[in-house]
This record gives C-alpha cells, structure tokens and sequence, in this order.
C-alpha cells in the first residue's frame, strides 16, 4: 500500500446558481430577539459567508449583528427581569400553559422547513438528507420532551402523605439559563438545550453557533410570537464581548453549552458564584470502534464508514479512532478505504453525495498537517484521492497503519480523517481509554460473547454508551447522552434534559386537619399554578 493522492474532481467551478437552490428569504438585515420584539442591529455586523465558493469566493448569504457589551448586557437584563426570581409570569405560569407556547412554535416552524433546510446546506454544506432530518428530529424531540413533561407533570400532580406528612413534590425552574449549541447539528443541539429549558419555566439567552447563525433570524418571529417578552432573547457577536460579561455578573443560574472542554472551563470559571451556577455541558469526545479478530469485517467497515464520516465526521459522536486486532487489521482497513473511495462528493443539494465542504476556514490546511504528521511517523492514506482538497472540500482520508503517539489519535479532528492502529491485546485498547482525558462513547465489533463482556464491564465505567456492532451515535433522543472526564457534564435525553434545567422543590406541611383543609382549598379554588392536581391530558 501506498500513499494515494489522485488531484481532486473540481466541483466549485460547475456551480450553476439557480433560485431554486437558494434561501428565498433575505438575510441582509442583521436581526436579534429581545424584549419578545425581533430587533434591528444598528452597530457593526458579519458577513455570513458559505463554505461554498461561485466565482472564487465564499458565497455570501446575509449579515448577523456583532453586539457590543452593552447590548448582551441588556439582553441579560431582560431574562432577569421575566424571570423576577422566580415571580415572573413564565416561571409560574401553570405548565400546560408553557406546553401551548412550545406547541404554538412547532406549527410555526413546520411551514419553514423548506428555508431552514436550504439555510443548513448554504451555511454549514449539511447534505439535503441530513438537513432534512436534523430539522425533522428537532420537531420530533419537541414533540417527545411535550409528550414525557406531561408524563413528569402528572406525576407531581398528586399529594404524597408520609410519616404524618403531606407534601406536594414537582420540578420548578432554576432562573436564567445561557444556551449555547454547536455549529455541526445549529437547530437541533440549540433546541435540545432550549426547549427544555423553557418548558421548565426557566428564562432563557441563547446565542447562535459560530455558523448555522440565519437559522435562527429566520426563527425570530415565530419565536416572538410564541414567548412573552423576555423569556428568549439571543445575543450574537463575538465570544469574549457578549459572552463573557453575562457569564461575569453571576446572574447566570444555568450555563448550558456544548462546544469545546476549553471553552466550557472558561466559561464555568468566569463565573463568581459556582454554588449558584449548574452547569449542562457537552464537549470534546474521541470515541474509538474497536475491531476483534472474530468481527463480521463487512459489517464493521459499513458501520465505521458511517460513523466516522456521515456529515465529514463533523459530530461529536462521530468514530474518531479505530483500534483493529492485527490479525484482522489490515484487511479491516482495506474493507474501509474501499467503502471509504466510494463515498461521492459534491454539493449539498446534490442527489447521493455524502462528503461536502467544511464550515471551518482553514479546517483542510489543518487536517492536511495532521495527516502529513502521520505520515512522516509511518501512516499511509490508503484510499486513493484521499487526503487532497479543493478550497473547503477534504477528501475523505484512512490512514493505516497508525499509532497512538501520532496527533491525529490524541485530538479530536472534528473531520474526514480516520486513524486505524493495530493491536494485538485488548488490554491496549482499555490502557489508551483510561488515560484519555474524554469519555464519550465507543464501538466494539465482534462475535464471541466472552470476548465481548470482557471489554463491555471496564468500558461501561470510562464512556457512557458502549455500542455493539453499531457505530456511536446520540439517538435515539429518548436514550441518556453523557459522557465522562472532559467529554461531558449532566445527561440529556428527552427526559434527563427536562430534570437538569429543573430541581425539585415541595410544599409540605404536618398532615393535620388545619393543612388538609387548606391544601384543600389551594386545589377546589385554583389557587395556585404549583399546588394543583390539574391533569394534563
Ligand atoms: O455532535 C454531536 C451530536 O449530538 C451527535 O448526534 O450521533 O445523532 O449525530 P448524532
């Protein structure tokens, strides 16, 4: 085997621009939601530039504001103000009323599927499939938190009488919550934060990710129409300028954000009252597959190509390392490179194409010197035109045989790049994980039983979710997603999500007659949002 690098298959000169292609909306207004008023930037704003290049330059799609201090300060202002310490009128509006105002915005965002999926494929170059479905899982996942907050809600509904008490037990806000989401999944990692934290009645800032920003102008108004004032307000612009003050004037009572692990430590450390903060984080990951002598090497080459490269490996779940048994490797790796070649690329609206552009500027520069690193420790790219680009577009690149003191298998390369290293004992494997500084996910792929249990028991204790025979992945959204060490802080899934922006809090009194009689009263006159055994059908 050698190095292969074929020149690449231009694909930026046969752009031919059509309507039907493009957003139909404009997005030269730099726009932000305050107050529950969709807001016109006067200051200075970005350009929103695409991955994709006509006529040799990025493509520009439209401008988001760039606000100063002051104007995230007065954003802040207003979660605190809606939130009132918990007087507000959302943090105690009964819950099926927060329940019609999430169901409101569903209807609203179901007649702009088209646009959202169009800005998805423009922005961040996310295939039509995979936009598709990213915006079909976001109003799922609304749907389903809804659905198991209801499910919550009726539990509470109820007094529970113990040890000459009666009490009244149900989740209640935490405050003002910061939700920040990731540039490779903007709508539905965002959504996954916010919803839930809406729904619990907490107040909410939100900022757009670095890209996949004119998702959320095109939300504005659904999201004005659906929120009283100041319960969603959003801030964009630069990190250190808009971020970093909210974050210094501890009125931030959940930080709730998935990026990096640096960024989440100085963001948690900016913070001058960590007692007060909670803190919900989804960070850096480099899950590893690993390959037994005795796997279905058909099975695990389909697997690893879809985990390691569906959306350019873009995801945090994504196969990031693969450890295959020596005696089975070198075929494990040509199976893969072969699967790997035949992956088209192209343009996101395409038919069929699965690798596209990269978000990221300089993102090929980098992955190139990470491959070339590689190869000067021993690695070869193995599948023929891999490891080339063209402007934002990296050709999917296998490297074999790699090594665990290369670079490309300590960082998280957030890319089409997949190192497979040889191994001879499990034990290696384990050795690697345990010093890792992240704990996501891992793959094993293999057949005999004994085998297997042997490395699921230590596993289950350095990663959160051990997959068999199948790639990592967060879905279904039902399931818990956390990780350990430097991956993770807090679990998501539809209902984890509902309980980490909520804590629970109970009225509760000596079960004498005066009490009963007066909870009594609470309930029959509909005195009170929380005291309420209203059954949310
Ligand atoms: O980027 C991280 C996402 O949560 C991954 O979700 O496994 O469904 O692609 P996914």
């Amino acid at each position: 085997m050698s190095t292969l690098v074929a020149s690449p298959k231009p694909i930026f000169d046969q752009i031919h621009l059509s309507r039907d292609l493009l957003p139909q909306q404009e997005y030269t207004r730099p726009r932000y939601l305050l107050e529950g008023k969709v807001q016109t930037w006067a200051g200075e704003a970005s350009e929103v530039a695409s991955p994709i290049f006509i006529d040799g330059q990025r493509f520009v799609l439209g401008r988001e504001p760039k606000l100063t201090q002051e104007a995230a300060l007065e954003a802040l202002r207003s979660a605190t103000r809606a939130y009132s310490q918990g007087r507000g009128f959302w943090p105690t509006l009964p819950v099926s009323e927060r329940i019609r105002a999430v169901e409101h915005l569903v209807r609203r965002m179901r007649a702009l599927r088209e646009e959202a999926v169009r800005l998805l494929m423009w922005e961040i170059a996310k295939t039509r499939l995979d936009a598709e479905t990213e915006f079909d899982r976001t109003i799922r996942y609304m749907e389903d938190t809804v659905h198991a907050l209801k499910e919550i809600d009726r539990a509470g509904s109820r007094f529970v009488v113990e040890s000459g008490f009666v009490a009244m037990i149900r989740r209640s806000p935490l405050g003002v919550s910061l939700c920040m989401g990731p540039f490779n999944y903007p709508l539905n990692e965002t959504f996954g934060l916010l919803i839930p934290a809406l729904l619990m009645g907490n107040t909410v800032i939100f900022k757009p990710p670095r890209f996949g920003v004119l998702i959320y102008q095109l939300l504005l108004e659904p999201f004005a129409e659906c929120f009283p004032p100041g319960v969603l307000n959003s801030v964009s612009g630069d990190g250190e300028t808009v971020i970093g003050p909210l974050m210094r004037g501890g009125e931030i009572d959940i930080l709730a954000f998935i990026g990096s692990a640096r960024v989440g430590a100085l963001l948690k450390s900016a913070h001058p009252r960590p007692n007060r903060l909670r803190s919900v984080l989804g960070l850096g990951a480099k899950n590893a597959a690993i390959v037994l002598a005795d796997a279905d090497l058909d099975l695990a080459a389909d697997e690893c190509t879809a985990g390691a490269f569906s959306y350019n490996g873009q995801r945090c779940t994504a196969i990031k390392i693969l450890f295959a048994q020596r005696q089975v490797a070198e075929e494990c790796a040509a199976r893969l490179a072969a699967r790997v070649e035949a992956l088209p690329l192209g343009l996101p609206w395409e038919p069929e194409v699965r690798i596209t552009p990269l978000a990221e500027p300089g993102k090929p520069e980098w992955l190139r010197s990470l491959v070339e690193a590689a190869g000067s420790q021993g690695a070869r790219v193995i599948n023929r035109g891999g490891g080339a680009s063209e402007r934002s577009l990296y050709y999917p690149a296998v490297l074999y045989p790699a090594s665990t003191n290369m670079e490309i298998c300590s960082v998280e390369q957030f890319g089409p790049v997949l190192p497979i290293v040889p191994f001879d004992d499990p034990g290696e494997v384990l050795d690697w994980m345990a010093a890792s500084s992240v704990g996501q996910q891992c793959s094993i792929f293999g057949r005999d039983p004994r085998a297997v249990a042997d490395l699921i028991d230590p596993l289950v204790n350095q990663v959160c979710r051990v997959n068999l025979n199948s790639q990592c992945q967060r879905g279904p959204d039902t399931f818990p997603f956390g990780g350990r060490k430097d991956s993770a802080e807090g679990t998501l899934s539809v209902s984890d999500a509902l309980r980490v922006f909520s804590i629970r809090s109970l009225v509760a009194g000596k079960a004498t007659e005066g009490n009963q009689a007066l909870l009594s009263r609470l309930v029959s006159e509909r005195l009170s949002s929380f005291v309420s055994t209203d059954f949310i059908f």
